[in-house]
């Protein structure tokens, strides 16, 4: 059953196919930025309960930016040594580890004093009017995301993961709903992510996966074929996407959230694309997790929730369908 096969990912060697995608926690109570307790065993939960990556929470590259108050940061070398212990966990357990890259952009919540946008539209009502991003500081945040992976591969990480969905700063790029700038940003809604990548990617080769919204569901927005083009221009660039959806603006097309309701978009992905994908959303029984992988709709399955409720969910999964030899010593009077 392949939620059990191991696979490479450019020279990420994966023990399975189970993926704990990035949750914020709001658990940095300082507003420092800096890893707590709280994230060094909450992570370390997972690891023991032998999720394949784990992908920490949305982490804030600027100092400007966070999605909240209370998310970890990665705008300064002081954040390496508290990052390097949840790598640390997670490799004493045989999982791999990414981290999370993000700006929110006009979604942040945080107490920042400026939230910045593509242009000045703001996107929900309970949410001020973001600064338009000059040109001068949209060159700032590549140049920020650059050293956060920099800093992120000093603390270990085995891959990154670019947030490029849920109404995020790039997400808000790539969108004609919040992205109407007239200069090359605006006529290339690609452009910043591209820019990103590269910045990136000119330092080192490390598996670098995308996490897209891959339709807005709203009919002002773009939808899958658009995020399709998209990924064909970056596609060389990226190792894997992690196939979310939504998040920028209200939908206002019908979609019904139901056990597995984005699986059709990684589908439709992968079957498009020569690269890996991750789907995500609503996969909570072992049934509904395996048979993704079974019918081909993904490479890996994300689990959420269903992680935070069960660190062991992927013991749960290898006890339904008697792989009990997965299960770890410590653990194994418990699946008998
Ligand atoms: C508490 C919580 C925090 C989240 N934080 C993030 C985040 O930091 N970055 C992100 O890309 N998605 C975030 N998400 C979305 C999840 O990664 C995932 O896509 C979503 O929960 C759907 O999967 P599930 O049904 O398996 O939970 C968050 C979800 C939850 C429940």
């Amino acid at each position: 059953m392949k939620i059990f096969d191991p696979i490479t990912i450019n020279q990420l060697e994966l023990k399975n196919r189970l993926v704990m995608p990035p949750m914020c926690m709001y658990q940095v109570f300082k507003k420092d930025g800096f890893v707590t307790d709280f994230h060094k065993s909450h992570y370390h939960a997972r690891a023991m309960g032998e999720v394949g990556l784990i992908i920490v929470e949305s982490t804030g590259v600027s100092s400007e930016g966070r999605i909240s108050s209370y998310d970890l940061r990665i705008y300064s070398d002081d954040h390496i040594t508290g990052l390097s212990e949840l790598v640390k966990a997670a490799h004493t357990h045989g999982s791999k580890i990414a981290i999370q890259l993000n700006h929110a952009g006009r979604k942040s919540t945080s107490d920042d004093p400026v939230h910045y946008g593509p242009s000045a539209i703001r996107s929900y009502d309970y949410l001020d009017v973001p600064t338009e991003l000059s040109i001068h500081e949209i060159k700032r945040i590549i140049q920020d995301f650059k050293m956060a992976a920099q800093r992120a591969n000093k603390a270990g990480f085995d891959a990154f993961e670019i947030h490029g969905a849920h109404g995020y700063l790039i997400h808000q790029f790539l969108s004609p709903i919040s992205n109407i700038r007239e200069d090359e940003y605006g006529q290339n809604k690609l452009l910043f992510l591209q820019q990103i990548i590269e910045a990136i990617k000119s330092e080192f080769d490390k598996t670098l996966i995308l996490r897209i919204s891959a339709d807005e569901f709203n009919t002002e927005g773009y939808d899958v074929n658009d995020m399709i083009n998209y990924l064909r221009e970056v596609e060389k660039d990226i190792d894997c996407i992690h196939v979310s959806s939504g998040g920028n603006v209200r939908p206002n097309k019908e979609i019904v959230v139901q056990p597995g309701y984005q699986v059709f978009l990684s589908d439709k992905i992968k079957n498009k694309l020569n690269t890996p994908t991750i789907a995500v959303g609503l996969l909570n029984t072992e049934e509904d997790i395996v048979n993704v992988l079974e019918n081909d709709h993904a490479d890996l399955v994300a689990c959420g929730r269903e992680l935070l409720r069960d660190s062991n969910l992927y013991l749960r999964i290898a006890k339904k369908y008697d792989r009990k030899d997965l299960i770890p010593k410590y653990y194994e009077r418990a699946y008998r």
